[in-house]
């Protein structure tokens, strides 16, 4: 069964999360604390995340609180973050600087650097030149990891063998994987991965937070900024008999529906990575690793995802 892990998105997002620093960061540490202690030893982040002026934000503070970690706990996590393939990150050394910049703002902590997006459709040469440069970066001892994310299954296999042809291994791809995800190629990847053992890391697998609502209150929360209300609106009304059956499973289980919401991405081979705001969702999405889907629940649960027709939009950059 695959682990589960968390992302840092909304750590800095004023736009889609109405992020408040200060305000907002004392509750982020006690949240990366109820964590790190319900066994969440992944932590998902990028150096895109924090929005507007706030650019980095989500480093920072994750910087912050691993400094307080015990070493051996702090040795026990990995920190995976990615590097934005901004127009102007050209050449091998594109990356170069703005690497130098994450492992500050992570008091030195990364494991592992994804690329955050593919550039092929418009800018096919960028993203060959900038994973050659995560190589060096693993073979100078910087990295021990590379991972991509928004790749279709013909882009995914193309950085598999440029990396294997230098003996450094792909370690992961994260796609947007939920049960309202975008029905594109995830079958394709889900086989490669399982083919050329590359951990599969499903990011935004409670579609925001839509996958949590329970069908009885399905008036969009007062809390939610514009953006969010907008994607609840448009999400909810299709979603009412799949959220059912997860408050089914969950009610018989005495989980959360959250809970069941990824133990579906884990039932699948993927390695879940949602992004949690309070320690109380943090301990909830530590429970989940504790169980797993019957057969029939998965089966009920695909059939039902298949079926919903208002699904999460793509990702703008996800090559072919
Ligand atoms: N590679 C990429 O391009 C990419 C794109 C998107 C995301 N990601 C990564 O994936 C991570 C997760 O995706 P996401 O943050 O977009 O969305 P998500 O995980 O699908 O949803 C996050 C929201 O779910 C709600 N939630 C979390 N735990 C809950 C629980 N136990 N019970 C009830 N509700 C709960 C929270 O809503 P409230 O805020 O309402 O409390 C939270 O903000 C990101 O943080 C990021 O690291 C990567």
């Amino acid at each position: 069964m695959t682990e589960i892990g968390f992302g840092t998105w909304s750590w800095g997002n004023k736009f889609l999360w109405g992020y408040q620093a200060e305000k907002d960061d004392q509750l982020l540490k006690k949240t990366f604390k109820a964590a790190i202690d319900s066994g969440l030893t992944l932590i998902d982040t990028a150096d895109s995340y924090g929005t507007g002026n706030l650019t980095g934000r989500s480093e920072t503070l994750l910087g912050k609180y691993l400094e307080e970690l015990p070493l051996s706990k702090k040795r026990s996590i990995t920190i995976a973050t990615k590097l934005a393939p901004y127009p102007w990150r050209v050449g091998r050394k594109g990356f170069k600087h703005p690497f130098k910049l994450s492992k500050k703002r992570l008091k030195g902590k990364i494991d592992r650097v994804q690329l955050h997006w593919s550039t092929y459709r418009y800018a096919p040469w960028q993203e060959a030149q900038l994973i050659d440069g995560l190589g060096d970066l693993y073979e100078n001892g910087d990295i021990t990891e590379i991972g991509v994310s928004n790749m279709g299954p013909r882009r995914l296999r193309w950085m598999h063998n440029r990396l294997t042809r230098r003996g450094i291994p792909l370690k992961s791809i994260q796609i947007q994987f939920s049960l309202l995800s975008p029905q594109n190629n995830k079958k394709q990847i889900q086989d490669i991965c399982k083919e050329l053992n590359i951990q599969l890391l499903a990011y935004s697998p409670l579609a925001l937070g839509v996958l949590a609502v329970k069908p009885s209150d399905d008036k969009v929360p007062k809390a939610k900024t514009l953006l969010r209300k907008i994607l609840f609106n448009r999400l909810l009304p299709g979603s009412i008999v799949l959220r059912k059956e997860l408050e089914r499973i969950a009610r018989e289980r005495g989980v959360s529906q959250a809970q069941v919401a990824l133990n579906w991405c884990r039932s699948h081979g993927a390695h879940p990575i949602p992004g949690i705001r309070t320690p109380l969702q943090a301990r909830d999405i530590g429970s989940a690793r504790r169980w797993k889907l019957s057969d029939k629940e998965k089966a009920s649960l695909d059939k039902l995802s298949n079926e919903v027709t208002q699904r999460m939009p793509n990702n703008p950059f996800l090559s072919d």
